[in-house]
Order: structure tokens, then sequence, then C-alpha cells
């Protein structure tokens, strides 16, 4: 019989089709993965997916996490906030990110309204998402009281969950607006104290929204589990973006986003000519036709 020595060769008997990971990087990502790059200093690369292309394009570039984040909402359903995102949408896209993705860790949002109103709704939608969808986390939205009630009854149905705090886009109405986080002395010391709540209610991280540089350093030296920000600064242990933004697909992106290629030009180049050809009738070509 052979002999099974190492976690990499585990992996690659139960999960043939996990492809190669990068050079020192674990083949299928677990969250004590993450929980050993916080302790080793090796940042988190996180990106938000909400298909099975995206997905397996972020895996097969190396990103450690990816977020089927509500922004699904703005970003595939074109909804000015996040609230009118349903458990039925999400479920939809999370299912086909994990099935893009074999490498990374996949983390699903949890919804307005499908952890605020009870316990049981919490445990109930948190377990659809893991069940029906293929998740092996969720991501919780700070509301205060609720969320933190929330986050540790899901922990002890043994899910793993993620805390975000800071912009929370779920409370666009009550933070009046979107905007910085955490620049005030009794804001700073309100994030602080939550993000020690997040961690004690049993979250393996916490997802910084929107805060200024100074206390997201200050969160990311006091708590023990991961940090990771969006417009947040480079203090934290990990980093998100949204992939339509990074990609530049995005009209006018956040100050925070950095493009890494530019799609929109792209796009716009490639349906403009091919709309031309066709009128053109220089498309299809013999080369695109069958005899
Ligand atoms: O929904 C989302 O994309 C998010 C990220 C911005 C962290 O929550």
């Amino acid at each position: 019989m052979t002999q099974i020595q190492t976690e990499d060769e585990v992996e690659q008997v139960y999960s043939p089709k996990v492809p190669p990971a990068p050079p020192g990087v674990a083949r299928k990502v677990r969250i004590q993965h993450l929980l050993e790059m916080k302790q080793s200093g090796r940042p988190i690369a996180m990106v938000t997916a909400y298909d099975a292309s995206m997905a397996a394009l972020a895996d097969e570039g190396g990103i450690d996490v990816i977020l089927v984040g509500d922004s699904v909402g703005n970003v595939v359903h074109g909804f000015e906030t996040t609230l009118p995102v349903t458990m039925d949408m999400m479920i939809m896209h999370v299912q086909a990110a994990s099935r893009g993705a074999q490498r990374a860790l996949i983390v699903a949002d949890m919804p307005f309204m499908s952890y605020q109103a009870s316990i049981e709704t919490a445990i109930t939608n948190a377990g659809r998402l893991i069940k029906e969808g293929g998740a092996a986390a969720v991501k919780v939205e700070n509301c205060g009281e609720r969320s933190l009630q929330a986050i540790k009854a899901i922990v002890d149905c043994g899910i793993p969950v993620m805390g975000h705090i800071g912009l929370t886009p779920q409370s666009v109405h009550a933070l009046s607006g979107y905007r910085v986080q955490g620049r005030t002395e009794e804001q700073a010391a309100e994030l602080l104290e939550y993000a020690a709540r997040i961690e004690e209610a049993g979250a393996f991280a916490i997802v910084l929204e929107l805060t200024s540089d100074a206390i997201a350093r200050e969160i990311t030296s006091r708590v023990s589990i991961p940090t990771i920000g969006i417009g947040a600064g480079v203090g934290c242990d990990g980093q998100v973006l949204v992939i339509n933004d990074m990609l530049g697909l995005t009209e006018n992106p956040p100050r925070f986003v950095k493009k890494y290629c530019d799609l929109r030009a792209g796009v716009l180049r490639a349906v403009r000519k091919y709309s031309r050809d066709v009128r053109e009738r220089t498309f299809p070509g013999d080369e695109h036709t069958y005899e």
C-alpha cells in the first residue's frame, strides 16, 4: 500500500483535479493555511468572482481566497446597492464560482437580511451556502450585536465565518453613504472593539473595508486572525478587490482600486470591430465557414 507522507500528497490523492500551486503555497487553501499565512507574514490574495470562468481564471492566477460577494448585485445585476441581493441569487453564483475554482478557498457572502432576523434564519442560510452552493465559508457584515450572535451561532454549527467591519455596504443608509470609517476617535475605538468581539465570536478572518490605514494596522496587530483590507492600506494581512474593478471593467472605480489591466477599453475595441465586420460582411471569413 502507498504510504502518504505530506499534506500535499494527501491532497493529490484525494483531489486529483487540484492544479499545482505556486512554489511554497498550499495545494488547496484551507482555513488553517490562512492563519499560518498571518503568522508567517505571507500576505493573502483575495478577489471576488461570481461565475465559473472568472473563478477558474482567479484560481489559475494563484488567488488564495475567492469571495462570492454580494457586490454581485452591483457588478452583475446592475443594482445601485447590495440590498436587493437574495439568497437564491447568491446560491446560484456560489455554485458557479465553486465549479470554476479548484484551489482557492470559496467564501460566500450572506446577503442583506439573511442573518439579522433570527439565529435560526442565519444558521439555515449559512448552511444553504455551504450545502447547496459549495462554499467552504461564509462572510457576515457587521451590524452590531445581531451579527456577533449570528457569527457565534454559525461557527457553533461548524461553518467557518469571515467578519466584515468598516464600511459595510449593507448598512449604507445607516452610515449615510459610502465613506471612510474609523477617522474619529470614537469610531476607531468602536472598530477596535468590534474586531476583538468578532474574533471572540469565532470568526477565522475579518475584512476591513474603507478604513484609515492607522486603524487597519492597529486592528491587524491586535487580533490573531487575518485581516483582509479593501481600501484599508497595506498594513493588513491580505488584500481583496472586486475583480471587475481590478480588471478595469468598472467606469470610475473608487480611489483605492488599482487597475491591473484595461478590459473595458479592450472589450469596447473588440465589440466595435466585430460590429463593423458584421456590417461590412468581412466576418465570418472563409476560415470560419464550414463547406
Ligand atoms: O461583496 C463584496 O464584494 C465584498 C468585498 C468588497 C469585500 O464584501
